[in-house]
């Protein structure tokens, strides 16, 4: 990667140049190296809970439909016909009746992939329905999360996503996260790069002068990092007292998730899962951020909370308290992101240095170049 200016080494970690979060081209190389290569989160195993049910995600550029088959196997279709290429799937989400078509000229594709019906084509010599199955992805479930892989082939997915993803099977075990159901979720875009929403989502540095409300709650000198270097990265923070949690009130009535125990009663935890998903485990409820770059300078997040099923049937539940303490955060972590995108255009910046409570970020951008070969 010659052409993109190298990070300034020096005697302690700096922050990368601008390039890296304004530059088309470092844009369209990360669509290369990194989204097309990657496990990347689109969703929740529930939207797609019975076979025909789909949702389409738009990942690296390309258009993909997620569903299941009539076997109850999960598939990522590239939404393209193979007759002409035509985009097929219009709709976010939905049910397919037993297959699917192509709204052109009507050739079916069972749930499976497989070419079913091609009109008028038994005549065209050396046609054969059997080589114009649907393209797929690879597709793999992590604790109810759905990934693709655009670059992953099917056969292999499931040992690739396991070993891609070892640092985090079974980890996160005590708060069932495959059985916890969204209650909530808000879309923002956000006027800056991706990166920098990871890189912010990694230090509670700027935390006392941004979110007075979440210092009050956890103290921003009290994270402690277990994951620091790779794919993923993160620990947890405390809260300050027994009982409180991360709400507007500052505690709940809600019951802690059933086999959250000990000091993770009070502690939150937050890891960055390069390069889609921000998981934030609290012990009453779960957040996840799913960011999805569509600009250089432009950014898709979606939060959404996420409880235990048994919580949310019961007759007070309301987790409102939970999604306005976040969504104030969110906003307020927003906009200090957006005026750093502001700044890094401008001229006059240069690398500046990483505090030591900013180790995360560095070790952010290590992983980051290593995957965009630099
Ligand atoms: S392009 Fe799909 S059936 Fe012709
Ligand atoms: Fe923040």
């Amino acid at each position: 990667m010659e052409t993109f200016i190298r990070p300034h080494v020096g005697q302690g970690a700096m922050t990368l140049p601008s390039q890296w979060y304004v530059s088309p081209e470092v844009f369209d190389a990360e669509r290369e190296r990194v989204f097309s290569k990657r496990w990347l989160c689109v969703g929740r195993v529930e939207q797609v809970e019975r076979s025909g049910d789909f949702f389409t995600a738009e990942v690296a550029g390309e258009s993909l439909i997620v569903t299941r088959d009539t076997s109850g196997t999960l598939h990522a279709f590239f939404n393209v016909c193979r007759h002409r290429g035509t985009r097929m799937c219009e709709t976010a989400s939905g049910h397919f009746q037993g297959s699917i078509q192509c709204p052109y000229h009507a050739w079916t594709y069972a749930l499976d992939g497989k070419l079913s019906v091609a009109r008028n084509m038994a005549e065209v010599p050396g046609f054969d329905r059997a080589d114009y199955p649907l393209h797929e992805a690879g597709i793999a479930v992590w604790e109810g999360f759905v990934f693709v892989n655009l670059g992953c082939p099917v056969a292999s997915a499931e040992s690739a996503f396991a070993q891609a993803f070892a640092p985090l099977i079974g980890r996160f075990a005590k708060w069932n996260i495959a059985s916890l159901r969204t209650a909530q979720s808000i879309r923002y875009e956000l006027a800056c790069n991706w990166k920098l929403v990871f890189l912010n989502y990694s230090e509670c540095y700027h935390c006392p002068l941004v979110h007075p409300q979440l210092d009050k709650l956890s103290p921003s000198d009290s994270g402690r990092n277990d994951l620091s270097e790779g794919a993923f990265l993160g620990g947890y923070s405390e809260l300050r007292k027994h009982g409180m949690s991360l709400t507007t009130t500052g505690s709940t009535i809600r019951p802690p998730i059933e086999s959250v125990d000990g000091a993770d009663l009070d502690r939150v935890y937050y890891y960055t899962i390069f390069p889609s998903l921000l998981l934030s485990l609290h012990p009453d409820y779960v957040m996840v951020h799913y960011a999805k770059p569509l600009a250089p300078g432009r950014t898709e997040i979606v939060c959404a909370w996420l409880f235990d099923p048994k919580t949310m049937a019961l007759p007070n539940f309301d987790p409102t308290d939970a999604v306005e303490f976040w969504d104030l955060t969110n906003r307020q972590d927003w906009h200090v992101n957006e005026l750093t995108q502001l700044g890094l255009s401008s001229r006059a910046y240069a690398p500046g240095p990483y505090s030591n409570a900013e180790g995360l970020l560095s070790a952010f951008d290590r992983y980051y170049l290593s995957a965009m070969g630099a």
